[in-house]
């Protein structure tokens, strides 16, 4: 067992802290809660290992605090916009992620969103709870048909691919998307999908909108008043990628004036603090980020976050290394 101090930053699924417990000195940080900036900063002068997840808002100070002291941050999750990874680099700490193993999950989660927005599954849960449900009748609660719709992807990377599975091959949807790069055609059509030049024409053809795409500066606000414009009327936004891609200013005046119908939600901009005016609109599904929890998959995350660990340990380049 390596000698080395590794902090774990909030609660893991209990065998995967277990297995941290045998692989160096381990410290599990109580209560579950957030770190603050002075723990942080704590940190930076107490361990070598860090895993923290995106609920870490990591002080822009630490990374020069933690110079020499801190060698690895793990992330337990696939996204790392939370952490400066030009920072991390500069201060000599090596730093990974988990990618693949919450592929199916999110892309389970975002159909869930998809069809329970189509088919106003919340504003029928919530009439239905507070007794207002009069019966049936032909003009209640009309929703959106999904079958045969267009289904607009942002990010077609293995998430926005998973999703394109479920859509295409499991609803009937017609593919289109954007992505950062030419993805090859072949990749395409094992979905029926087609990629067009940008965001803006994937939103004027798309019935449903889904976000796939990393978070961070390069895509904050990718979805700005614009794009919202751009939206077929009535089509609905979906996002299990990051609250920041997502101008939530512009997406409350679209669904104030048009043409957005709904969105389901999973992330938002500064969470967990949720701008009230979310609560006003019956059109929206809101999750608080579950893309990734499910037992299996909340335990894949930590057994790869550890394989990077391991191999750190090794001395070798961790699996999923990103700096
Ligand atoms: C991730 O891994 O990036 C998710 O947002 C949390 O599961």
């Amino acid at each position: 067992m390596s000698t080395l101090r590794a902090l774990v930053t909030r609660a893991w699924p209990r065998e995967t802290e277990e297995r941290l417990a045998h692989l160096c000195k381990a410290t599990l940080r109580d209560p579950d809660t957030a770190m603050s900036a002075d723990e942080w900063m704590d940190a930076a002068a107490q361990y070598d290992i860090i895993l923290p997840t995106v609920s870490d808002a990591i002080p822009a100070d630490f990374y020069d605090a933690a110079k020499g002291k801190v060698r690895l941050l793990a992330n337990y999750g696939v996204g790392y916009n939370h952490i400066d990874t030009d920072a991390a680099q500069a201060a000599g700490i090596t730093v990974t992620n988990t990618p693949g193993v919450l592929t199916d999950c999110t892309a389970d989660l975002a159909m869930g969103l998809l069809l329970a927005a189509a088919r106003r599954l919340g504003e029928g849960e919530r009439e239905l709870r507070a007794g207002r449900w009069d019966g049936w009748r032909p003009t209640h609660l009309i929703g959106k048909k999904v079958a045969g719709a267009t289904l607009g992807i942002i990010g077609f990377g293995r998430i926005g691919q998973a999703m394109a599975q479920r859509a295409h091959h499991g609803f009937g949807m017609k593919i289109v998307f954007q992505n950062r790069s030419r993805v090859d055609p072949d990749i395409a059509a094992r979905y029926g999908a087609v990629q067009l030049k940008n965001v803006s024409e994937v939103a004027e053809v798309s019935d449903f909108l889904s976000l796939h795409c990393p978070g961070g500066e390069g895509t904050r606000h990718l979805i700005d008043t614009d794009i919202l414009a751009a939206m077929k009327p009535g089509a609905i936004l979906i996002n299990t990628a990051r609250g920041d891609v997502v101008d939530e200013d512009a997406l409350f005046q679209a669904l104030d004036s048009g043409p957005l119908g709904g969105a389901g939600l999973d992330v938002y901009q500064g969470e967990p603090k949720l701008d009230p005016r979310f609560l006003k609109y019956g059109n929206l599904v809101l999750a608080p980020h579950l893309g990734s929890a499910t037992g299996a998959t909340r335990a894949a995350m930590g057994h790869r976050a550890l394989d990077n660990l391991e191999a750190f340990l090794r001395g070798e380049t961790p699996p999923d290394r990103i700096v």
